[in-house]
């Protein structure tokens, strides 16, 4: 009998909000599968691996899924293997990481599609798409989209090529992941302790100690925190633009 898994991971909700597109499959997140809090079934058939482009790469929870659960799990029942990644310009790169890490480990990868999603990466956007900005996007993604639910769904083959400073770039991207403090972020006065961004947050990276949320040094940088954050407490040198997301705050709930 056929199954379908998706493995996701998602910062600010886009790639979750894609993930939903695809009817009859059973949704896992990520980061709950790399904390021991949820696992992948053994009969999986059609096994899809979703997530954003950072920085022109894998992002570090999603190599660490696939080269500690992945790479120990018997695999054999696995039929077809899909991946969609939603970037902010272009995710080429990405699909052909994704590719070279899962063929290490035994894994084919049968099909893969970038598509670009509101980018809310603060050091790098002037200001992150409002809705009227965010609309525009997803509306000119909206066929990209609907293509490859159709291709997945008949199970199509389409295999990342080899993009130019593949390697370069995927080492490069290979060596990010959490460990740095992000300076520019802080907490204000304004926090009314609802415990959202720690509930949220990929990395566990803040704690509801003391009178207001603490931001640790584990920081992925995906501003899930500064974007979801009810009250707009949690700041960003001076910056009020924030990204609305396509998911409830509920649904990106991990801890
Ligand atoms: C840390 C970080 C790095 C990113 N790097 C890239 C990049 O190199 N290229 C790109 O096209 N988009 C990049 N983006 C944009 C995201 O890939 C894009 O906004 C994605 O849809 C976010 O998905 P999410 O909401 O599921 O987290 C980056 C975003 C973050 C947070
Ligand atoms: S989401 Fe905002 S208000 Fe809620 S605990 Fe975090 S910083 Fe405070
Ligand atoms: S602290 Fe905020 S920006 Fe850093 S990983 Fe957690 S949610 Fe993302």
């Amino acid at each position: 009998m056929e199954k379908t898994v998706i493995a996701y991971y998602t910062g600010t909700g886009n790639t979750l909000a894609l993930a939903k597109r695809i009817k009859g499959a059973e949704l896992v997140d990520i980061i709950r599968i790399n904390e021991g809090d949820a696992v992948l079934d053994d009969d999986i058939t059609r096994l899809g691996i979703f997530f954003p482009v950072y920085m022109g790469g894998v992002p570090y929870p999603v190599r660490e899924f696939i080269n500690d659960t992945l790479k120990d799990r018997d695999n054999s029942s696995l039929q077809y293997v899909f991946s969609l990644i939603t970037c902010g310009s272009g995710g080429k790169n990405a699909e052909w990481m994704l590719d070279r890490s899962l063929q290490e480990i035994g894994i084919g990868l049968s099909y893969s599609l970038s598509i670009r999603y509101p980018d809310s990466y603060l050091p790098l956007i002037r200001r992150v798409p409002d809705e009227k900005k965010t609309k525009e996007i997803l509306s000119k993604a909206e066929e990209r989209i609907k293509k490859a639910i159709e291709d997945i769904e008949k199970e199509e083959i389409k295999l990342p090529g080899k993009p130019l400073f593949g390697k370069l770039m995927s080492k490069m991207a290979g060596k990010t992941g959490p460990g740095a403090k992000d300076k520019k972020m802080s907490v204000g006065d304004d926090c009314i302790r609802c415990g959202i961004c720690a509930s949220i947050c990929p990395s566990g990276n803040i704690k509801m100690v003391g009178k207001k949320a603490e931001i640790g040094d584990e920081c992925l940088h995906c501003y899930a925190c500064y974007n979801y954050c009810p009250q707009k407490a949690i700041k960003y040198e001076g910056r009020n633009d924030h990204y609305k997301g396509l998911v409830k705050p509920e649904e990106l709930r991990r801890r």
